[in-house]
């Protein structure tokens, strides 16, 4: 192996613990000497031992003279490894015990201070900057202080997204739909507006068994926007385990679902009788979370294109056309929406059964 490719390595580590890592970083760490990897590791679950940790175990499980051997390798790591107290103490004091030829970074942290250790340790120090596609709301919460928004969006070949009448419900097929769950999984939490709530009733839980037999997977939370809506304590959202959030403006309008387990009210700003979609990005990042998934009707999702939110759609098309069955995407006006705007840039296009599915992404890192 090259030297070059132990990143890559390193990096399909970090994917281990993208669906059970939340809300921490993906992270994945090689420990190579002689261009032969002798240790490796990644960051499993919030709270775990973190990667370089774990690959640093990994050789002195396998070596009795681990000191030895670890004395002039090479650890690669995916992220500048942590300066502070966390959950677990700082990683830089374990690396620096070790006699280590050359450390390589994926991505500096901005909240850690490793650097200058690293540097003033006579350790050769070398800095990747990889693109940040596993921790994109990791990245984008330290930047911004605004979750990365990703909306997942099912439409008919002529752009429809909601039926009018109640008696249809999906518009593609449950392969799309399952594929979707990834999407879910990667989120700290699954939103939707009390429009969707009502008329579909979902759970919006992960339901891919890949996933959810995952050791330490934990369903992301779930929450309904809701300024001022009576809402029925017998909805799904509320009958399935895990954690509910509800985003309302006056938390005495839901006296009815008071008392559900595991569910949490917050008020947010009122604006235009609706909530205040800025003061929700700021609650949101309060509470500890960087990637959310939106999921829901034309009126919230509009609402979000407005206000210039959303960093990604994930967009299943299915060959159907729905004419005036049903309602469009952003209310037919396309000016705004990622297929015609110069903000977002298709990034990924593929097929699931005979669903198209495109992902765009915004073009300059995210808003
Ligand atoms: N194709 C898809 O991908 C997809 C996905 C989900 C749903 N749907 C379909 O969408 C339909 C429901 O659409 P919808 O537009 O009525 O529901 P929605 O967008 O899910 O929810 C809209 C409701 O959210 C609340 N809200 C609070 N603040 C808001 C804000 N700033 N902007 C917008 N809404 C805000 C309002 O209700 P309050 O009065 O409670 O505040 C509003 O009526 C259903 O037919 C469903 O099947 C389609």
């Amino acid at each position: 192996m090259t030297e070059s490719s132990f990143m890559l390595e390193a990096l399909e580590l970090a994917k281990k613990g993208q669906y059970t890592s939340r809300p921490g970083a993906s992270v994945g760490c090689i420990i190579s000497k002689d261009n032969k990897i002798i240790g490796e590791g990644f960051y499993e679950y919030f709270g775990a031992k973190h990667a370089e940790i774990v690959a640093i175990e990994s050789v002195k499980e396998k070596y009795q003279n681990f000191e030895e051997v670890l004395s002039g390798s090479v650890i690669t790591v995916t992220l500048e490894p942590c300066s502070t107290f966390g959950k677990t103490p700082p990683c830089i004091d374990e690396v620096l015990k070790y006699n280590f030829k050359k450390i390589v970074i994926g991505n500096l942290d901005p909240s850690q201070s490793s650097l200058d250790r690293l540097k003033k340790s006579g350790m050769e120090v070398v800095i990747e900057q990889l693109p940040n596609g596993l921790n994109k709301g990791f990245f984008k919460t330290l930047e911004k202080h605004k979750p990365y928004v990703r909306a997942k969006i099912a439409m008919s070949e002529d752009k429809k997204i909601a039926f009018i009448n109640d008696d249809n419900q999906w518009i593609t097929s449950p392969e799309s739909r399952l594929d979707s769950h990834k999407y879910r999984a990667l989120s700290d939490l699954v939103i939707t507006g009390s429009g969707t709530i009502k008329r579909d009733n979902p759970a919006l839980t992960v339901r891919d068994d890949e996933i959810i037999k995952l050791n330490n997977f934990i369903q992301p939370a779930r929450a309904i926007v809701s300024a001022n809506s009576s809402l029925d304590k017998n909805l799904k959202i509320f009958k399935t385990a895990g954690r509910k959030l509800i985003f309302c403006t006056e938390k005495k309008v839901f006296n009815d679902v008071e008392g559900i387990e595991n569910l949490n009210l917050y008020e947010i700003k009122e604006s235009d009788n609706q909530i205040d979609l800025s003061d929700l990005m700021k609650k949101i990042t309060e509470l500890g979370m960087h990637d959310i998934l939106l999921e829901s009707g034309p009126k919230l999702i509009s609402s979000f294109i407005e206000a210039n939110l959303i960093d990604e759609f994930i967009i299943y098309i299915a060959p159907k056309i729905l004419s005036n069955t049903a309602l469009s995407f952003f209310n037919g006006d396309d000016s705004k929406s990622p297929f015609y705007s110069d903000e977002f840039e298709l990034i990924e296009e593929s097929v699931i059964k005979k669903d198209k599915k495109l992902i765009y992404r915004r073009k300059n890192g995210t808003e």
